[in-house]
C-alpha cells in the first residue's frame, strides 16, 4: 500500500501550549482517513501545519516521498520546548501553501470561506485563476482569450460533476448550507488536487444533507482518483465512509484503528465523554 502523506513526530506548539504533539499518521493512497476528537484537540492546527499554514516547531511532514515540511525548536522555543518528542529534527524545509497546494494538496476550511457576493461559477473560476496565476510568477500576466475560455469551460464542467451546474449563476451566499459546503469543496478540487482535506464539512448539516455529504465525499473520491483526510464531529458519516481513523486528544494520537476498532476503544469513549456529537 503506498502512502501518500505521512507525518513524523510532528509538533505544533503555540507559546506552552502543545497543540499538536508527536503525530506519526500515515495516509494511503486512495483511501479516506479521519482524524477525531474533542473541541481543541489540536485537528485544525495538524491540518493548518500540514498545508503550510503553520511552520512546525518540530517533526516533518512527507508528502509523495518529499520532505514539504521539517523544523525543530529554536532560540526561546528550544527553551520552552514542551513536546513529548524531545529529539530535535536536524533540518529546516520550509513550504508557503501556495506551493503545497500546486504540489497536490488542497483544503476546505471549518469556517466556510467562498466570495459570498460573488457565484457560484466566479468563486469556482477564481480558485482556478489564483491557482494558474500563482504558478506563473508574474503577477502582471494575463492570460489570453483561448485560455479564459478553456478555463470556463473547465469550471463549468467542474460544476457540473459536483451537481452545481443549474445553480451556477446564483449567489454563494444565497446556496442553502449544503451547497455552500459543496461550492468549497468544488473550489478545493479546482486546484487539481490528490489529496483533499476537509475541516468538518458537515458542520452545520441536517441529517439529510450529511448523508448527502458522505455519498458525495466517496463519489469525488473516485471519480477524482482522490485520497482523502477528513476531519469531523459527525460520528455516522466518519464510521460510515473511512477507511481508517486517529484519535486526538489534548494533541496526543489516543487511537489509530478501523472505524469499528475506534468505537470500541476505551480511551476513545472515555475522552468524548461528556462531549456532544456535533
Ligand atoms: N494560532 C494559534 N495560537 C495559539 N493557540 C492556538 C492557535 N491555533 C490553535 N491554538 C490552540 O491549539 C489548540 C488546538 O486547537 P485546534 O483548533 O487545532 O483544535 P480542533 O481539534 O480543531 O478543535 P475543534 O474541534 O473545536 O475545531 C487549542 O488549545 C487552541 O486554542
Ligand atoms: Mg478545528
Amino acid at each position: 500500500m503506498s502512502i501518500l502523506l505521512s507525518t513524523q513526530h510532528l509538533t505544533m506548539q503555540f507559546g506552552g501550549v502543545v497543540a499538536v504533539d508527536d503525530l506519526n499518521i500515515n495516509i494511503p493512497k486512495g483511501e479516506i482517513t479521519a482524524l477525531i476528537g474533542p473541541n481543541g484537540a489540536g485537528k485544525t492546527t495538524a491540518f493548518n501545519v500540514i498545508t503550510g499554514g503553520y511552520q512546525p516547531t518540530n517533526g516533518r511532514v512527507i508528502f509523495d516521498g518529499a520532505v514539504i515540511a521539517e523544523n525543530c525548536p529554536r532560540s526561546k522555543m528550544k527553551r520552552i520546548y514542551n513536546g513529548s518528542y524531545t529529539e530535535p529534527f536536524r533540518h529546516t524545509v520550509v513550504n508557503k501553501s501556495d506551493v503545497i497546494t500546486r504540489l497536490g494538496m488542497a483544503r476546505t476550511f471549518q469556517n466556510i470561506r467562498l466570495f459570498k457576493d460573488l457565484t457560484v461559477f466566479e468563486n469556482v473560476l477564481i480558485a482556478k485563476h489564483c491557482h494558474i496565476k500563482a504558478g506563473l510568477f508574474a503577477a502582471t500576466f494575463r492570460l489570453n482569450r483561448g485560455e479564459e475560455r478553456a478555463m470556463s469551460q473547465d469550471a463549468l464542467s467542474l460544476l457540473e460533476r459536483v451537481g452545481l451546474l443549474e445553480s451556477r449563476n446564483e449567489k454563494a451566499s444565497s446556496l442553502p448550507y449544503g451547497k455552500q459546503r459543496r461550492l468549497e469543496i468544488a473550489r478545493a478540487l479546482a486546484t487539481g488536487p490528490r489529496l483533499l482535506l476537509l475541516d468538518e464539512p458537515a458542520a452545520g448539516m441536517n441529517p439529510k444533507e450529511t448523508d448527502e455529504l458522505s455519498q458525495f465525499i466517496v463519489d469525488i473520491k473516485d471519480s477524482f482518483g482522490l485520497t482523502v483526510f477528513l476531519i469531523e464531529h459527525h460520528m455516522n458519516l466518519v464510521m460510515d465512509i473511512s477507511d481508517s481513523i486517529y484519535v486526538l486528544d489534548y494533541g496526543k494520537t489516543i487511537a489509530y484503528g478501523t472505524p469499528a476498532e475506534v468505537q470500541n476503544n476505551e480511551r476513545v469513549i472515555q475522552a468524548y465523554l461528556g462531549v456532544d456529537e456535533a
